[in-house]
């Protein structure tokens, strides 16, 4: 196998599942027994924003209350023992919206799909680090207008910092994907852009993700174990 130097990770809701987070396509395709239509669009906010604001601040409360579990810890452990060694990049990108990773102690770590603790005016464009609620509309500290949302990229909305997840993509040489379906773009793509610049493909999840078969190996089984076991592997 070629050297590993550049690594890129990309993960999924069923990383925090352990925390005790729930995940989102778990049994029946609701989401905390909401229709995703209804609070993960654009379309959805317009048209009830009180229900939209009450699940996202009960979703910031459940995040702010979990913690990071084994397989947070092992990323940060990988990305900060990677760099000490100079061994190359680890590149750590996530679809959650739990501050889990970060408060594991990653530090390049891209949310693109947005933050629950990070609120979004729509009248002035700022960002605020957000842990209250958003429910009783609270002016933006920036503007003063009750302007403020979650700051999630719904469906239909652009994921953030694609570039940069590109250019990682296109210097990487190992590609990992942990606890995510593979049923959500553009991320479920990422494992073909991998490949065709001949990034390795290696797949850790509970179950066969909707792109398995693109993947040159997947491991089954709980992210708590599964990605301190490989961590172990890259390190030793
Ligand atoms: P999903 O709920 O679609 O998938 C979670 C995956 O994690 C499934 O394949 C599970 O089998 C697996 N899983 C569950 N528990 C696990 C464990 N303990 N260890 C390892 N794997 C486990 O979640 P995502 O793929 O993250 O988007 O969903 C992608 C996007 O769809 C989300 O970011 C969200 C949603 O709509 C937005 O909010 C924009």
């Amino acid at each position: 196998m070629a050297q590993i130097r550049n690594i890129l990770i990309l993960t999924g809701a069923g990383i925090s599942a352990e925390s005790g987070i729930r995940t989102f396509r778990a049994s029946d395709g609701l989401w905390e027994d909401h229709r995703i239509e209804d609070v993960a669009t654009p379309e959805g906010f317009a048209r009830d924003p009180v229900l939209v604001h009450r699940f996202y601040d009960a979703r910031r409360t459940g995040a702010l209350a979990a913690q990071p579990n084994a397989a947070h810890l092992a990323l940060a452990r990988l990305e900060r023992e990677w760099a000490q060694a100079a061994r190359g990049s680890v590149t750590l990108v996530t679809q959650n919206v739990d501050d889990l990773h970060g408060r594991a102690g990653s530090k390049g770590l891209i949310h693109m799909h947005g933050e629950l603790a990070s609120a979004w005016c729509a009248a002035c464009d700022a960002r605020h680090r957000w842990m209250g609620t958003l429910i009783d509309a609270p002016a933006c500290p920036a503007c003063g207008k009750a302007a403020l949302r979650p700051d999630i990229v719904w469906f239909g909305e652009m994921p953030y910092r694609m570039e940069e997840i590109y250019a990682a993509l296109r210097e990487a040489d190992l590609f990992v994907s942990i606890g995510t379906s593979g049923a959500v773009y553009p991320a479920a793509g990422f494992v073909r852009a991998a490949r065709e610049v001949g990034a390795r493909c290696l797949e850790l999840n509970l179950e066969r993700s909707e792109g398995s078969r693109w993947f040159h190996e997947t491991r089954l089984g709980m992210a708590g174990q599964l990605v301190p076991a490989w961590v172990e592997e890259m390190l030793g």
